[in-house]
């Protein structure tokens, strides 16, 4: 399959006619799935009534089908044909936070989507991106769109198409071009079935975002304890993972320089996840930045992008900084210690 590139200015999203958008909505009607620009990652979508359509997304991927996918749509009131109850404090995340980096779990209205959407699930994840492309794609399209991030299974999410395009060309009917995403990470994913919201996966929208307006927000059990059965499937899988092995490592710069040194003389490539501020004080077989580290949200956009870029050189390890577990910090960690496996070298002091 030849898979179609399309180059769209998201400023001049407002035009009345956008050809490129309305024949990637054309293809979404017929059943094809295309790859588009949302505020965080890129997304794989299909429309989510057709059986054909969701199984597409599933094989581009290839996905584990017991992993179900976001609802992703564009006005307030397709929640209603979705859902088939939400309580008070979701609608008030709702209010503040869409369009926005957050999903919302409820329960689903049955009969409404193909059940490969919601992997056999009674509950529903819903999102509005916050993305003008996304926005005009879905609405063009008519109808909800399910859509995971426009990775191969197992690889880090996308935040360019060219990321895309490096795992999906060939497999897929186009992508969206709207250039780099905004904030870098997924979604905050956040189970609306109980009494308060629990967090399932930490995202660009944070705990303390949602306190201020919600009261009381949980964390999820499979976020703070690692054998606890995951509630959201896809967290129990491994991911954002570049192809050699990821360790996180703490301690001073000539800590981890005296680490790097003695793999180095056991004959490994080492590679380092430094940021801006840090990359100088190494010698490795290859070091990238992922950002700023006083300006966590630069660490948030680049990550993916540094994660992917390790893969074109051929290490045998790679170090990884890390960060302090606050605000958009906990998703970034949530990120790599799932990239790293949970492995950690630290300076003993
Ligand atoms: O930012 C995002 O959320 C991106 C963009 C494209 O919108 N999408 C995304 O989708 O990250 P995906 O499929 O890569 O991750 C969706 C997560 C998975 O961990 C999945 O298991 C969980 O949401 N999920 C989906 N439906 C669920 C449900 N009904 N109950 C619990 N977890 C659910
Ligand atoms: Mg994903």
């Amino acid at each position: 399959m030849e898979t179609t590139h399309w180059i769209v200015d998201k400023q001049g999203i407002t035009h009345e006619h956008y050809p490129q958008i309305e024949e990637a909505a054309r293809l979404i009607r017929k059943g094809e799935v295309i790859a588009f620009p949302t505020e965080t990652v890129y997304g794989l979508g299909g429309q989510v009534q057709m059986d054909k359509a969701v199984q597409k997304i599933f094989t581009a991927k290839g996905r584990p089908s017991d992993n179900p996918l976001i609802v992703h749509i564009a006005d307030r009131k397709d929640v209603d044909h979705l859902a088939q109850s939400v309580p008070n404090y979701a609608e008030a995340l709702m209010d503040s936070f869409w369009p926005g980096p957050l999903t919302i779990i409820v329960p689903k209205q049955e009969g409404v989507l193909s059940e490969l959407v919601t992997a056999g699930l009674h509950t529903v994840a819903i999102r509005m991106p916050d993305h003008p492309v996304a926005l005009a794609l879905i609405k063009e399209a008519g109808v909800p769109v399910a859509a995971p991030s426009a990775n191969r299974s197992g690889k880090p999410s996308p935040t360019t198409a060219a990321h895309v395009l490096d795992d999906l060309s060939g497999r897929i009917a186009g992508v969206l071009d709207g250039g780099d995403t905004g904030v870098g990470l997924e979604s905050t994913v956040v189970d609306c079935t109980g009494p308060h919201p629990i967090i399932l996966r930490p995202g660009g929208i944070t705990q303390t975002d949602m306190e201020a307006v919600v009261g009381k927000v949980k964390i999820g059990g499979a976020l703070q304890n690692e054998k606890d059965v995951p509630k959201s499937p896809g967290m129990k899988y491994t991911h954002y993972a570049p192809e050699a092995p990821l360790y996180l490592i703490e301690g001073t710069h000539s800590f981890i320089q005296e680490q790097i040194d003695e793999l180095r003389a056991e004959g490994k490539k080492v590679g380092v996840m430094a940021t801006e501020e840090s990359e100088h004080f190494y010698v490795a077989d290859r070091i990238i930045s992922c950002g700023r580290r006083h300006d966590i949200e630069s660490v948030a956009k680049h990550l993916y992008g540094a994660l992917r870029s390790f893969n074109v050189s051929s290490l045998d390890v790679i170090l990884a900084e890390t960060f302090p577990s606050e605000g958009v910090g906990v998703a970034i960690m949530n990120r790599l210690e799932k990239a790293a496996g949970h492995r950690w070298i630290k300076e003993v002091d």
